[in-house]
């Protein structure tokens, strides 16, 4: 295995890491101002990238996972609760990611997000923002939850030995990496906390909201990248009604006419979750512009429909902006759905 610098040389941290053998490489959370960069580096490696990994949805800067999808064979994976439609391929705890001989093992560490990962490999762990260097990052919006994050880093990350050297996407005080040990002993955030206190603490924490989340964390969610999108803002998508997978089933099972809207991509809503049994397929980017055709139902009940539930919030805040009395989001969209057992068609 081949290991190489930090590429960004800044407060976020991307990764590189290849195989000797067959020179195929992996990219842990690119940033998209960098990727003309990484491609010059990788071919000054003579290196060919295999596979792209974000560890979750980034709020902070935009994802260069998506461009270098686009312009390399590369895979883009991501855990499987990740919203946005462009990845190839979804992991789940204790899968292995290969590049080659190079292994990258899976840990499923939310708390950050709900779709946050840990990759292991060798004698390192690359943490995403649950646990940072003399930190945690943040649990205190885009699904964030701290006592879910408390057992990510206690249970799993703290379970790794030791010696594991560990490098987080997310530095603000210049170091490059950390071990399990150090920080398990001396991490001030976490480091002697129950987890009671840890959650105490992290909710009296009251940062602001990162700068320019609306440009930056819902094109990463929806792959949507389009200066004429306009996003409902966070106290918008704030206010949208949700309903659990079992209560939008028990609405089906009432017989009242309802509007079951998916606003997936046409090969999702026939893919491996498959889609509700009745539901109308408006994929996310064609919502605003197609909204007339949903004009009968703006007095009935709407669910929005999505994969994880991210973008079909965004899709109920949007119908609710447009006069759409009673909208309703899906909870963790299909995945739960699926994960619920509850009945789907393809
Ligand atoms: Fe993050």
């Amino acid at each position: 295995m081949l290991v190489f610098p930090e590429l960004n040389r800044g407060k976020c941290k991307t990764y590189l890491i290849a195989c000797e053998r067959t020179r195929k490489a992996a990219i842990i959370d690119p940033v998209k101002d960098n990727v003309s960069r990484y491609l010059a580096y990788l071919a000054y490696q003579q290196l060919k990238l295999d596979v792209v990994v974000d560890t979750h949805t980034h709020a902070d800067h935009p994802t260069g996972s998506f461009l270098l999808r686009d312009l390399t064979d590369a895979r883009l994976v991501m855990h499987r609760r990740a919203p946005v439609p462009a990845v190839t391929e979804h992991v789940e705890h204790g899968d292995v990611i290969t590049a080659g001989d190079v292994q990258l093992r899976v840990l499923y560490t939310p708390g950050h997000t709900p779709d946050s990962i840990s990759l292991c490999a060798g004698d390192r762990v690359y943490t995403g923002d649950v646990l940072l260097i003399g930190g945690t990052g943040r649990a205190d919006f885009a699904g964030g939850d701290s006592g879910q994050q408390y057992d990510s880093i206690v249970l799993k990350l703290f379970a790794l030995p030791d010696a594991t050297l560990m490098f987080p996407a997310h530095d603000y005080r210049g170091n490059t990496s950390s071990t399990i040990g150090h920080e398990k002993r001396h991490n001030p955030r976490i480091a002697g906390r129950t987890r009671a206190q840890y959650t105490e603490l992290m909710a009296s924490l009251n940062f602001p909201l990162p700068d320019k989340i609306q440009e930056v964390l819902q094109p990463n969610q929806t792959a949507i990248d389009d200066d004429k999108a306009k996003f409902p803002d966070l106290a918008q998508l704030n206010r949208v009604r949700q309903l659990t997978a079992d209560e939008v089933n028990a609405l089906l099972a009432k017989k009242e006419p309802l509007l079951l809207l998916d606003v997936r991509e046409p090969n999702e809503y026939s893919g491996e979750l498959g889609h509700i049994r009745g539901s109308t397929l408006v994929p996310l980017r064609e919502l605003a512009g197609r909204a007339t055709e949903l004009e009968d139902h703006k007095n009935r009940t709407v669910v929005a429909i999505c994969r994880s539930g991210v973008r079909s919030t965004t899709a109920a805040a949007i119908l609710e902006g447009l006069g759409f009395e009673r909208v309703y989001n899906l909870k963790y969209g299909m995945v739960e759905w699926n994960d619920r057992r509850l009945p789907v068609e393809r």
